[in-house]
C-alpha cells in the first residue's frame, strides 16, 4: 500500500505487555491504521511480547479481536489478513531467561528497532538492561516507555538513571499522549505560525489562562492504581503541565527537539510553588447507576482526589502577574477540553458605562469538537442605539476542514515519530523531572496536612469551591457547559 504520509524505513516494533489494556486498547489499533496509511513498509514486523503462555497463531486471534473491538469499524478482511501477516508473538519474562532468544531470532539485522514498555515502571529498569545485555539493540535502537514515569521526583530520579545506564537519551522516547493529539500541536501552530496572537501573548494583554480537562468516566477499573495516583499525579504532574507548556512558553528558535524542550523546561522551571489555599481537591460521590469514587477504589476512607483544580504564576517577564487557573477531574458534567485566554478589558471604554464591559477571549478546544474561538466585541444589531455584544468568530476544524480534520489519533502520530526518530513530541529526562521537583511539595503538604478532598457530585462541575477559588478573584470558569 502506497502513503500520503511521510515515509518511514522499515521497522521491527516489539510491545512488551502486548496482551495488556494499553496494547489492545491503543497500540495495536494504531498500527493497524498505519498499516492501512501505508507506513508498515518492506517487511516491517509488530512483535507482542507477554508473559503470557501463547502461539503466535493465538496472538493473531487476540489481535483481530483487539481490533473489532477498538477500531470504529470492523476492519476488512483480506486487509486484516494482510497486517495478522506482520504480526509474531514471544512469550517473555522480564525479569528471567524465557524467551529473549526467541526474540532475537525474530529481530530483523537491517530494521530499525523500537521497544516499547507497555509494562509497569518497575519493569523499565530490568527491560532495559536485558535487551542491551541480549545484544538486541545498537546505538540505532529505540525504547519507548508510558507514564507513570516514577511516582515523584525520587522514583523518577531512578528510573531515568535506570534507562540511562543503558540507552542515551537521544534513544528514549517518554510518551505523554496528550502531545499526539492533532490540537495540542495546534496550539504551537496558532502561537508561533500567526502574527495576530504572539505579541499579545503575555501578562500586559492577558489577564488569565484557564486550562479545564473535564472527563465524564470513572476510576472504575483502575482503582489500585489510581488509589495510588490521583488526579495529581494521574493527569496534573504530565498532561496538564504539557499544555501549559505549549500555552506558556517562548517561541523556540526551530520546531526541533531539543529546541522545544528547552523553552518547556524553562516554563517548568519558572512555575512558583502554589499556595495550599490555591488548590482544591475533590472526590466524586455514587449517583444513580454509578458507585462514588471510594467505592472504585475500593477504599472506604480514601483520600485521593479525583478532581483537581488549581491556581498557579510563573515567575518570569512574559507572565509576571497572569494567574494560569488549571482543572481536571473524573464524573464531571461533560467530557471537554479546552482552554481560555481572557484577554483583559480595552483601556478605556468610549462607549460609556451602559455598554457593560466586554474582552476578547480565544478559546481552544481540545477535545471533543476540535475547534477554535475568538469572541469580539460588536455592535448590538437594532436602533437601540450603541449597545455592545460579545459574538464569536467560530473556526470549526471539522467543518473548515472537512475529513481532512480526521487527523491520525495521538499513538499513531507517536509511534511514527518513533521510528522516524523524532523526540520533538516526547518527554525529557529533565522535563519530567522538572515536572516532579513542582509536584511533589503539593502532595507531601497534604499529606502532612491529612488533607481530605471535598466531596462532589458526580455529572456536575467539580466541588463549589473550585468555583469559588475564581470568584474570589472576581473571575469565572470556562469549559465544562459548552
Ligand atoms: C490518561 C490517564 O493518561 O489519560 C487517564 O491515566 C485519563 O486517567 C486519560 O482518563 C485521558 O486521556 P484522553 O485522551 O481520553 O483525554
Amino acid at each position: 500500500m502506497e502513503s500520503r504520509e511521510n515515509p518511514v524505513d522499515p521497522f521491527d516494533l516489539v510491545v512488551f505487555g502486548g496482551t495488556g489494556d494499553l496494547a489492545q486498547r491503543k497500540i495495536l489499533p494504531a498500527m493497524f491504521k498505519r498499516f492501512c496509511a501505508g507506513q508498515m513498509p518492506g517487511e516491517s514486523r509488530l512483535i507482542g511480547a507477554a508473559r503470557r503462555e501463547l502461539s503466535s497463531e493465538s496472538y493473531r486471534v487476540l489481535v483481530g479481536e483487539a481490533l473489532a473491538a477498538h477500531l470504529p469499524a470492523r476492519p476488512d478482511g483480506d486487509t486484516l489478513a494482510a497486517f495478522l501477516a506482520r504480526i509474531d508473538y514471544v512469550q517473555i519474562d522480564g525479569r528471567g531467561d524465557t524467551g529473549w532468544q526467541d526474540l532475537a531470532a525474530l529481530l530483523c539485522p537491517d530494521r530499525i528497532r523500537a521497544f516499547y514498555f507497555s509494562v509497569g515502571p518497575s519493569l523499565f529498569g530490568d527491560l532495559a538492561q536485558r535487551i542491551r545485555a541480549e545484544g538486541l539493540a545498537d546505538d540505532q535502537s529505540r525504547i519507548v516507555v508510558e507514564k507513570p514515569f516514577g511516582h515523584d521526583l525520587d522514583t523518577a530520579q531512578r528510573l531515568n538513571a535506570d534507562l540511562d545506564r543503558q540507552f542515551m537519551e537521544c534513544q528514549i522516547y517518554r510518551i505523554d499522549h496528550y502531545l499526539g493529539k492533532e490540537t495540542v500541536q495546534n496550539l504551537m501552530a496558532v502561537r508561533f505560525g500567526n502574527m495576530l496572537f504572539e505579541p499579545l501573548w503575555n501578562s500586559q494583554y492577558i489577564d488569565h489562562i484557564q486550562i479545564t480537562v473535564a472527563e465524564t468516566v470513572g476510576v472504575a477499573g483502575r482503582g489500585d492504581y489510581y488509589q495510588n495516583a490521583g488526579a495529581m499525579r494521574d493527569m496534573m504532574q504530565n498532561h496538564m503541565m504539557q499544555l501549559l507548556c505549549l500555552i506558556a512558553m517562548e517561541p523556540p528558535a526551530k520546531f526541533d527537539p531539543d529546541a522545544v524542550r528547552d523553552e518547556k523546561l524553562k516554563v517548568i522551571r519558572a512555575l512558583d510553588p502554589v499556595e495550599p489555599h490555591h488548590i482544591i481537591r475533590g472526590q466524586y460521590t455514587a449517583a444513580e447507576g454509578v458507585p462514588s469514587f471510594r467505592e472504585d477504589v475500593d477504599n472506604p476512607r480514601s483520600k485521593t482526589e479525583s478532581f483537581i483544580a488549581l491556581r498557579c504564576h510563573l515567575s518570569n517577564w512574559r507572565w509576571a502577574g497572569t494567574p494560569f487557573y488549571l482543572r481536571t477531574g473524573k464524573r464531571l458534567k461533560t467530557r471537554s477540553s479546552q482552554i481560555t485566554v481572557v484577554f483583559k478589558d480595552a483601556p478605556h471604554s468610549i462607549f460609556g458605562r451602559e455598554s457593560g464591559r466586554h474582552n476578547n477571549e480565544l478559546t481552544i478546544q481540545l477535545q471533543p469538537d476540535e475547534g477554535i474561538t475568538l469572541d469580539v466585541t460588536i455592535k448590538e444589531p437594532g436602533a437601540g442605539g450603541m449597545k455592545l455584544i460579545d459574538v464569536p468568530l467560530d473556526m470549526s476544524f471539522a467543518e473548515a476542514l472537512g475529513p481532512e480534520a480526521d487527523g491520525p489519533d495521538a499513538y499513531e502520530r507517536l509511534i511514527m515519530d518513533v521510528i522516524r526518530g523524532n523526540q520533538t513530541l516526547f518527554m525529557r529526562n529533565d522535563e519530567v523531572e522538572a515536572a516532579w521537583a513542582w509536584t511533589d511539595p503539593i502532595i507531601k503538604g497534604w499529606e502532612l496536612r491529612g488533607d481530605v478532598p471535598k466531596p462532589y457530585d458526580s455529572f456536575t462541575n467539580g466541588p463549589d469551591d473550585s468555583s469559588q477559588l475564581l470568584r474570589r478573584d472576581g473571575r469565572e470558569w470556562r469549559g465544562i457547559k459548552r
